[in-house]
């Protein structure tokens, strides 16, 4: 088998890049580890940078998300009973897409089907080789014959446990890495959202956030211990702790019901250097991880596949290495401040087991900086939006 980019991971970096080069006239094929049902059942953030929507536009994956999706002209931010406003819109002219993630690798699918483009699914042993000279190639097991599928460029779009990062031979590769001491207890339940905009919500008892998919449909986060388990918490439980941790009046307009889903996910900030390696290339998850507190996941991993796709075309179209051989370091350079404000939304709104007085103090004070200073509140708004590509 040969393509021009191999494309490791069906994930959403992996399906947005195979799409926007399918777009430009160049072949990829998919190669995913789990069936696609597994991958259309994973929950997470749904909150898309401007960028990410105009991705979505240019792989022609934009028509339901636009019908769909809810624009977000701003957030609120609350510490213990008292609540305010960042107006995107107002201190940036830009806004955000509330669509989950779920269903833009559910439009990507639907896009590859209709052109015609090749995912496998349930691949084992997914192994890039040759990855420092001018002919890679990765071999994988499938419905029990070894394959082998030579390209021009691997794309490791495999998430953080995946294959490819390890490639990157020791001597070469640095990795950064921060772990909170705590998780977030995520529940999904059929009830109208408690606003129109998210609440991020700092509080004695620790951090809530509310947040939504639909109008019928409401995604709400409290932190949690790291060893919680899902099953500790009966949902009278998680609301009664919910409506403790927000704004009394945000608690007066919960609707609560059961949960459909409920999961514990770790916070962790983590990412890789390079971001290249020969002729592979690292993008979203593979290469780093950001705590979700400001939804930058699947944004970063989506700014990684602008690059990528740029590089990629200038490339093939007028043979122009220079985006190629830069790729790692414009990457990373946007990363390091998407992983910074990640980093800084998570320390203002969580309690950490060993804060002081002081330290608690001290996220009052920027907590009231933010909520009294234009300067404060257009530099979380700019990062929340997303920074220029
Ligand atoms: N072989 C083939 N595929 C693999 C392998 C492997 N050995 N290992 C992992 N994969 C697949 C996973 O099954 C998954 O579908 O790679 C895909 C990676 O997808 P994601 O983990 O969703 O990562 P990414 O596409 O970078 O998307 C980033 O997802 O985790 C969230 O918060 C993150 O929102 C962000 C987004
Ligand atoms: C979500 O809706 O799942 C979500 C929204 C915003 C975040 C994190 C998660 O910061």
């Amino acid at each position: 088998m040969r393509t021009q980019v191999a494309i490791i991971g069906g994930g959403p970096a992996g399906l947005l890049l195979s799409q926007l080069l399918h777009q430009a006239g160049i072949d990829t094929v998919v190669l995913e580890r789990r069936s696609r049902d597994y991958v259309l059942s994973r929950i997470r953030a749904g909150v898309l940078e401007t960028g990410l929507v105009e991705l979505m536009q240019a792989a022609g994956v934009s028509e339901r998300m636009e019908r769909d999706g809810f624009v977000h002209d701003g957030t609120l931010i609350a510490n213990g009973n008292e609540q305010f406003r960042v107006d995107f819109k107002a201190l940036t002219g830009n806004h955000v897409m509330v669509y989950g993630q779920t269903e833009v690798t559910r439009d990507l699918y639907e896009a590859r089907d209709a052109a015609g483009c090749v995912t496998l699914h349930d691949c084992s042993g997914v192994k890039p080789h040759d990855l420092d000279t001018d002919a890679p190639y990765v071999t994988f097991l499938r419905e029990g014959a070894v394959h082998r599928l030579d390209c021009d460029f691997v794309a490791g779009c495999d998430g953080f446990h995946g294959p490819c990062r390890q490639e990157i031979p020791q001597s070469v590769r640095r990795e950064f890495e921060k772990v909170y001491p705590f998780g977030w207890l995520g529940v999904l339940s059929e009830t109208p959202p408690v606003d129109d905009e998210l609440i991020y919500s700092n509080s004695g008892r620790g951090f809530a956030l509310c947040s939504m998919r639909n109008a019928n449909l409401s995604r709400y986060y409290i932190q949690c211990q790291l060893s919680d388990s899902p099953d500790d918490w009966t949902d009278d439980m998680f609301w009664d702790e919910l409506r403790r941790r927000i704004p009394e009046e945000a608690t007066a307009r919960l609707e609560t019901g059961p949960s459909i889903e409920k999961s514990i996910a770790p916070l962790r900030s983590f990412v890789c250097e390079p971001m290249q390696w020969g002729r592979m290339f690292l993008c979203g998850d593979a290469a780093h991880i950001v705590p979700p507190t400001g939804a930058k996941g699947l944004n970063t991993a989506a700014s990684d596949v602008n690059y990528l796709w740029r590089a990629l075309v200038a490339w093939y179209s007028d043979g122009e290495r220079g985006g190629i051989d830069t790729y790692s370091e414009t990457a990373l350079a946007r990363i390091w401040k998407a992983e910074r404000f990640s980093w800084w939304m998570t320390t203002l709104l969580h309690r950490f087991p060993e804060q002081n007085d002081f330290d608690i103090r001290m996220q009052d004070a920027d907590i009231a900086y933010l909520r009294d200073s234009t300067a404060a509140q257009t530099a979380m708004a700019e990062n929340y939006v997303g920074l220029p590509y």
